[in-house]
């Protein structure tokens, strides 16, 4: 049976407004609202939607940076969301986590070799001085970087080298859990299609399980093997990778895949323009959040919250087009996005 390395359930964070004369608070911005998912072991989970839709949120709340407004996170079986900081700490070892800028989580001041030994020796992870420098060398391997490297200060690396070092830092510790938030999107092209091949083999040789944080569906399509979608502090659908690429059954997946280049120049594929602006997450629209720019919108999706529904098959999806007779579903009556993504 696969192992379950993390679970979330029913997971909120609402950040208070202050305002007003004494700085009461005068509102919520609903940042995360009810998301519900799950990692196992060795497993590479795709969180994907426009900026601020909350899956930085997400990403700080599973890593505890916060407290929780409310639900669940259980991370190796272990209720992590209501722990003291003093009982998370030694948990803190089994989730890690990759950010977007290189430049700015790397101490200036150290040298990479103290980087990559702070974990180590914080965690007790070796018992030597000598088996800290075997460690650490072992992580230059792992991140393809020169053992002799660890000699140099971060500004002395490119952008890509630096989140090598980022993503050994992470690995020093040993994790059964990598968060990546925007981990390639600061990066050039070249590079960024490098670092997500590194993470994808490191990810699979080491057996971890990885919550890859990315507004950009073109580069989960490459690594991922199950893709849950967010809009306005919500998860609209989640499936495998082929699935969900191949017969997306919620319309704003299907508007994002719409607007994701496509390599070859002869697939023409018509894409879907969403009106309007995302709303605001301190007031979110009743009923269906996406109601208000769904090219589908129907009577029933103003009133009435869709939830998350399995078609059968481990596909979900929060739509009431999948209450309509099949023949009248205009997300099920369409060809595939594109040819080459069924292959
Ligand atoms: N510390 C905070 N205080 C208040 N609002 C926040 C805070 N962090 C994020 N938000 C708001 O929560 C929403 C979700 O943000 P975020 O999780 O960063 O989205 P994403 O990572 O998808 O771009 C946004 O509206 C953002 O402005
Ligand atoms: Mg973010």
């Amino acid at each position: 049976m696969s192992q379950r390395v993390l679970e979330v359930t029913d997971l909120k964070k609402h950040f208070p407004i202050r305002g007003g004369l004494f700085g009461s608070t005068i509102g919520y911005v609903y940042a995360v609202d009810g998301v519900s998912f799950h990692i196992d072991k060795g497993e590479t989970l795709s969180l994907v939607g426009e900026s601020g839709c909350g899956k930085s949120t997400v990403g700080k709340a599973v890593l505890r940076l916060f407290p929780l407004t409310s639900g669940q996170v259980v991370l190796n079986g272990q209720r992590i969301d209501d722990m003291s900081a003093g009982a998370l700490r030694p948990l803190r070892r089994q989730i890690q986590v990759v950010f977007q800028d290189p430049f700015s989580s790397l101490n200036p001041r150290m040298k990479v070799r103290d980087i990559l030994a702070e974990p180590i020796r914080n965690f007790g992870l070796a018992r030597s001085e000598a088996e800290v420098d075997e460690k650490v060398g072992s992580l230059m391997d792992k991140v393809r970087l020169p053992r002799d490297a660890v000699n140099r200060w971060p500004h002395e690396f490119s952008g890509g080298q630096r989140q090598r070092i980022c993503i050994a830092r992470a690995l020093a510790a040993e994790p059964d859990v990598i968060v990546c938030d925007e981990a390639v999107s600061a990066l050039d092209v070249s590079v960024k299609a490098q670092i997500v091949n590194l993470l994808q083999d490191l990810q699979s040789e080491l057996g971890l399980a990885m919550l890859f944080i990315s507004h950009d569906l073109a580069i989960v399509e490459h690594m991922t093997h199950r893709v849950a979608v967010m809009y306005l502090g919500q998860i609209v659908e989640v499936a495998e990778r082929r699935a969900l690429f191949g017969a997306p059954r919620h319309p704003y997946t299907e508007a994002l895949l719409s607007a994701v280049p496509i390599p070859e120049p002869g697939a023409a594929r018509e894409r879907i323009v969403l009106q309007g602006d995302v709303p605001s997450p301190i007031k979110p629209p009743p009923g269906c959040r996406f109601h208000t720019r769904c090219p589908y919108s129907m009577e029933r999706c103003r009133k009435e919250a869709p939830r998350l529904r399995d078609d059968g098959t481990g596909h979900l999806a929060a739509c009431h087009l999948h209450d309509l007779p099949a023949a009248e579903n205009p997300l099920l009556n369409k060809a595939p996005p594109t040819a080459f993504r069924a292959a």
